[in-house]
């Protein structure tokens, strides 16, 4: 066997998605020092194609911490979002209803890149294509991360661990299975997701209900499109050709006074799952879970990447506050207060879902209900507002402990 290194830092970070990598980012602004390990190569990562939308938080977090530059140049703010249903667009206006909220189109990929440079800029510890990530110790004093890269083993020692590896990571699993309770939703459908070079065929993201089912018609630029389509959850890609996916979003789009939808080359197209999970706490001794690791929502309200955002923002709140004073109350209350907010976005992500696609398991109650839910929410400002203020994003505040 090859020689194990062994390297030392204060915080081990388990996964170079938008959790891993704004910790380590914010991290290193408190003059912290990590180690980011990742078991997928840089072009890997900085092309995997996902969520699109900022909340007014996640942007400012972002402009804060200095990662604004292209976000500011190449992002697209938008001021609202677009309803549809029964043949009829309804425009649900941000700023007017939220105080001057807005949010911003902008690829989760081009915000993880622009992490990786300005990481790899400042001397950063990114290591990517490593394999049998494993952690150690968490209950002790010095937790271990490690992990083979090229043939040879490694090691790092830690005095905390950050678990940013995602809902499929190996950092949850490490946790004795009795400390964890989990909370889980399983939803009878998926989103076939595309992307398009074509002209968005919507000025602003239009979450559309049809009696085919949900689509949502969203953009990465004024040339490129990003398109849903609710489809079964065991759905075989194969069974949406080109031509297919495009009549079937026109038709569950279509409203009155609106052009065809232009087509396009497809650059991209997947099948996501839609699933609600937490799991609780998102602590356990010295090993800390953040974003999807922790937890996940359904995509619609597009909540999944700014959840993740926040986490990070209270827990760089906690460490730097350790580091400084020696003080671990906040890290004591992470979890809670981490979770105080993430059961508002579940209940979000959860309200839109159900709201907006069809299910099987739905009684013609329920459909009735459902259209009443449509009818209201696009006519009463009370109920378009609790959506608006929802939709750019809760103030940080409300995740904090009572
Ligand atoms: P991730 O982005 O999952 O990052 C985790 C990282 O850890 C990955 O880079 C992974 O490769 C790495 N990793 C995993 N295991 C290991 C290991 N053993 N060792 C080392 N590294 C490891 N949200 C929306 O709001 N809108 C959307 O349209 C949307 N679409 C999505 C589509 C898909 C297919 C998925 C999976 C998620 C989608 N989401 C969407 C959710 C959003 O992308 C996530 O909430 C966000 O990526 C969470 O960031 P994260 O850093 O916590 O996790
Ligand atoms: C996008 C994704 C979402 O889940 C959503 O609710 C809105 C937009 C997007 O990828 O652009």
């Amino acid at each position: 066997m090859l020689s194990m290194t062994t390297r030392r830092t204060q915080v081990g970070i388990v996964g170079a998605g938008p959790s891993g990598l704004l910790l380590s980012h914010l991290l290193a602004r408190q003059g912290i020092d990590s180690i980011v390990v990742e078991n997928r190569g840089r072009d890997y990562v900085e092309e995997r194609v996902r969520a699109g939308v900022l909340e007014q938080g996640t942007i400012d977090t972002l402009a804060e911490a200095g990662l604004g530059e292209r976000m500011m140049a190449e992002g697209l703010f938008h001021d609202g979002i677009e309803i549809r249903f029964d043949g009829q667009a309804h425009r649900i206006d941000f700023p007017s209803l939220t105080g001057g909220k807005r949010i911003m189109v902008y690829g989760q990929n081009e915000v993880v890149k622009d992490l990786i440079d300005a990481r790899l800029e400042a001397g950063g510890a990114i290591v990517f294509d490593v394999d049998d990530t494993a952690i150690e110790g968490i209950d002790g004093e010095s937790p271990t991360i490690r992990y083979g890269k090229d043939g040879a083993e490694h090691a790092i020692a830690c005095d905390y661990i950050a678990g940013c590896d995602g809902f499929h990571g190996i950092c949850r699993p490490s946790i004795p299975e009795a400390a964890l309770t989990g909370y889980d939703r399983v939803y009878p459908f998926a989103w076939l997701g595309v992307l398009a070079d074509s002209t968005p065929p919507s000025r602003e993201v239009a979450y559309c209900h049809s009696e085919r089912g949900f689509a949502l018609l969203s953009l990465r630029s004024p040339t490129v499109s990003r398109l849903y389509i609710q489809v079964a959850p065991d759905e075989d890609i194969a069974n949406w050709p080109d031509q297919r996916f495009w009549d079937e979003l026109q038709r569950r789009t279509a409203v009155e006074d609106a052009a065809p939808i232009e087509t396009g080359p497809i650059l991209h197209k997947g099948i996501t799952p839609m699933r609600s999970f937490v799991v609780e706490p998102m602590r356990h001794g010295r090993l800390f879970l953040a974003g999807d690791a922790a937890h996940i929502v359904p995509p619609t309200g597009a909540k999944g990447m700014n959840l993740a955002v926040a986490d990070i923002r209270f827990l760089t709140e906690a460490l730097a506050a350790f580091y400084r004073t020696g003080d671990t109350a906040g890290l004591d209350g992470y979890s809670a207060r981490a979770l105080r907010r993430v059961w508002k976005a579940q209940r979000f992500s959860w309200w839109m879902t159900t709201m907006l696609h069809l299910s099987p398991n739905d009684s013609p109650f329920d459909r009735r209900r459902q259209r009443a839910e449509l009818d209201y929410v696009t006519g009463s400002e009370a109920a378009m507002r609790t959506l608006a203020e929802n939709y750019v994003g809760l103030p940080f505040e409300t995740g904090l402990a009572p």
